[in-house]
């Protein structure tokens, strides 16, 4: 929890009514104990918190079941992603609680819930805010699905606008691959369907932590010889080792910048892939991949990208990172 929740739970500025209580996104560091953890149910589908959560005993599930008195969200950046969760959150609870640094926008959903219903309490602390409310009707704020580009997004995924920059920049420099491919950190299956457009691909594994994103992915790639997982990209292990790695590594943890992240997706595909297998991966041209490459990888080329972002290929893996 936010030191500006516990403030206002523990000075009593806020009370809490009696009964369940639900916790949307919470960031994997955020300290609830000032809840009772019987009363609490995580809402989290992000799989490396969902863990995180579940190690710290919390009942943790992928969306709201039944009614809660209470239900506290913990605001994400996007903008829309953060009006659909406080809907959802709404849809399920007697008292709505919204807590969020000024950085992810608290002051303006707060401005924009205020033409809807007035909050009871709001208090400002360790820049952001908390406020609450008895549920008021959002459905104008739910998200829905929509389609760019012949993709489905939803509301938070991974460049919901339609393709990234990057991706793009891979999918010009990606040649026809074959064998069994995955692809680690899939979001919602751009470069999916150009993999699979080589019928030379046998088997395509897509990974990816964000439920949301996945479910999207397996609207848009519809073709038998993928497979989905719900998973943590930096420890997945296919059934058997692969001939080629796809990725644009996420380059955030929450939300902080954290190149690591990005280093550990490089290692693990340095772990999955055959002794002839290839590694393709975009990046930002200031993200210090090649150093990282070249620790798990024999061979490392650029080999493609633009004024923004590089495209590199790894071969011949080392195993002694394994
Ligand atoms: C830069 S985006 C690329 C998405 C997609 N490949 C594309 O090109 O549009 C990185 C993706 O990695 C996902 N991600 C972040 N951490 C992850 C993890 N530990 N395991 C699996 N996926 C993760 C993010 O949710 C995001 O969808």
């Amino acid at each position: 929890m936010s030191a500006r929740l516990t403030h206002a739970l523990e000075t009593g500025a806020l009370a809490l009514p009696e009964g369940r209580i639900s916790v949307f996104a919470p960031a994997p560091d955020m300290d609830l104990s000032a809840l009772d953890p019987e009363r609490v149910e995580v809402i989290s589908r992000f799989y490396p918190d969902v863990e995180a959560w579940q190690a710290r005993g919390y009942r943790v599930l992928q969306a709201p079941e039944g009614h809660y008195q209470t239900a506290i969200v913990a605001l994400p950046r996007a903008k829309d992603a953060a009006r659909a969760l406080i809907a959802q959150a709404a849809a399920c609870c007697d008292l709505l609680v919204v807590d969020g640094q000024k950085t992810d926008g608290i002051a303006t959903i707060l401005k924009a819930m205020k033409t809807i219903a007035p909050p009871e309490g709001t208090l400002a602390k360790a820049h952001g805010k908390v406020f609450w409310l008895a549920a008021p009707d959002l459905t104008a704020w739910a998200g829905g699905p929509r389609t760019v580009d012949g993709f489905v997004t939803r509301p938070g995924v991974f460049s919901a606008d339609g393709p990234d920059k990057g991706s793009l920049a891979l999918v010009d420099a990606l040649p026809d691959l074959s064998g069994h491919v995955v692809d680690l950190g899939a979001g919602w299956g751009f470069l999916d369907r150009r993999i699979l457009a080589s019928d030379k691909v046998m088997t395509l594994d897509i990974v990816e932590a964000d439920l949301t994103a996945l479910d999207c992915a397996r609207e848009n790639v519809t073709d038998p010889r993928a497979r989905f997982h719900w998973a943590d990209a930096t420890r997945f292990k296919p059934d058997t080792l692969v001939d080629a790695v796809v990725t644009n590594p996420p380059f955030h943890v929450g939300r902080a910048g954290d190149p690591a992240l990005g280093r550990a997706f490089l290692d693990q595909a340095a772990r999955i892939l055959k002794p002839g297998g290839q590694l393709w991966v975009v990046a930002n041209r200031h993200l210090p991949y090649e150093d990282r490459l070249a620790e798990v990888f024999r061979d490392v080329d650029k080999v493609g990208g633009t004024p923004g972002f590089k495209v590199l290929k790894a071969a011949k893996p080392m195993r002694s990172k394994g």
